[in-house]
């Protein structure tokens, strides 16, 4: 018997990888992505059109995404800020962009360098060009269950904002718990409040490990009907603008869960596991999804 399907967005070639400070060649994020395509993921995020005197680390989008094996039946969304970055993606044939807006103006401000509503006229701008050219876009609210320069974010505000993103015509909206402050009582009552605006199943959550919460935070999301989970391999990650921001939850822990309380994802545990492993091994970085560990050492 299943409980259904729950979508899995792959985000660690984009969050996982831009936090890292040692620039990795084209090639290797590139095999990143092709191996991920292999694991049965639909969704593997693959860049980021921002700037590259922001996040050097994706310098080489337009490469990366030229290059990778694209199958049919996956999804290769990236970010994109602004004009410029909806340019370059348009110029790679990108099929699907993400706007990433915040739920605290000093967020906005140190991610985006300028206020939410600057961000929103970017934002429309954007996702008008996008929409009229059969590009699809999906958005992000980042703070979404607190801030790292403000603390405590109000989930009416959150709800806001999500509000906007869909009214600009995302057909996706990703709840960012950029620090990993969140726990599954507060994660229950964000949902509940956002779903009151925006139906539940174009929601989908993003957490971060910050405090090893993400896990418990994303059985919760599970259980108020949420069917879309963001998740890094290897547990890869962290906001450049978040200081403190551990990874990602990892995409091996987040199916092991699935697996484990009967939610199909299609995603292969041990050829993700495998993924996660070589990954980790050429950042030299142990190994820290214990899904993957302990499937690979089996
Ligand atoms: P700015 O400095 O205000 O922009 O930055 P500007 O328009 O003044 O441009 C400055 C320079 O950047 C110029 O170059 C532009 O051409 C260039 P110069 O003339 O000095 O040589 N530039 C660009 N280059 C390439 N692609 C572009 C682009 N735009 C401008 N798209 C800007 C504003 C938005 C560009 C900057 O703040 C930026 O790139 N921010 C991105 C930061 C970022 O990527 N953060 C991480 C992603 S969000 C995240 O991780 C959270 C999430 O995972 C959810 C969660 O966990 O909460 C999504
Ligand atoms: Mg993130």
């Amino acid at each position: 018997e299943t409980l259904g399907f729950v979508k899995i967005v792959e985000v660690g070639p984009r969050d996982g990888l831009q936090n890292e400070k040692t620039l990795l060649d084209a090639e290797v994020k590139v095999e990143l992505i092709n191996r991920l395509s292999d694991s049965g993921l639909g969704v593997i995020e693959a860049a980021s059109f921002v700037s590259p005197k922001w996040v050097p680390q994706m310098a080489s989008s337009a490469q990366v995404y030229t290059n990778i094996k694209k199958k049919h039946n996956i999804n290769y969304p990236v970010l994109v800020p602004n004009e410029k970055g909806l340019e370059a993606a348009i110029n790679c044939g990108v099929k699907e962009i993400a706007v990433f807006a915040a739920a605290s103006e000093s967020f906005s401000n140190k991610n985006l360098n300028c206020s939410i509503s600057k961000s929103f006229e970017n934002f429309s701008l954007v996702t008008m060009k996008a929409l009229k050219l059969g590009i699809t876009v999906r958005g992000y609210v980042s703070c979404v269950l607190g801030c790292p320069y403000e603390g405590y974010v109000d989930p009416s505000v959150v709800a806001d904002v999500c509000l906007k993103l869909q009214d600009l015509g995302c057909y996706e909206i990703s709840l960012g718990d950029t620090i990993g402050v969140g726990t599954p009582e507060k994660s229950r009552h964000l949902i509940r409040t956002v779903s009151k605006k925006v139906p539940i199943t174009n929601l989908a959550v993003h957490f971060h490990d910050t405090y090893g919460q993400a896990i418990a935070n994303i059985y919760a999301a599970l259980m108020e009907g949420i069917r879309t989970v963001d998740s890094s391999v290897a547990g890869l990650g962290g906001c450049p603008y978040a200081k403190g921001a551990s990874g990602n939850v990892a995409t091996e822990d987040v199916v092991y869960l699935l697996n484990g309380l009967g939610f199909q994802s299609g995603v292969d545990l041990v050829e993700i596991a495998k993924t996660g492993s070589w990954i980790s091994k050429i950042l030299s970085k142990p190994y820290s999804s214990k899904a993957g560990q302990a499937t690979i050492s089996k």
